[in-house]
């Protein structure tokens, strides 16, 4: 049994998940507001951007949900995913304005 910690719309949540569950299901069945669309990879709603933790995602899935270059780079569909450690994840929405926000404090 692993430790998620989600950040979602400014708010984080910690949930317990285990190595055959997504994320994204596991958070479901605790009621908590991840974002959900197909839950087959195929929409890009459940992106996520891995603070840390070790995770294996599915490579069956829409390129338009999930690039190369986004999985390269750390980001992972919690519909397609499994825990593989504790993890840290912010929605991809999130992670954006995240990084808008330092940008604009740097100027
Ligand atoms: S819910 Fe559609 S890609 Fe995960």
């Amino acid at each position: 049994m692993y430790k998620v910690t989600l950040k979602v719309r400014n708010q984080q949540f910690e949930y317990n998940c285990t190595p055959d569950q997504t994320p994204l299901r596991a958070a479901r069945n605790e009621f908590i507001p991840i974002p959900t669309g197909c839950q087959r990879g195929g929409c890009g709603m459940c992106k996520m951007k891995v603070l840390e933790g070790e995770y294996e995602q599915e490579l069956v899935r829409s390129h338009e949900a999930l690039s190369d270059e986004e999985l390269a780079n750390g980001f992972a569909l919690a519909c397609c995913m499994t825990v593989k450690s504790d993890l840290g994840i912010i929605t991809a929405e999130d992670y954006e304005s995240q990084l808008k926000k330092a940008s604009l404090e740097e100027k």
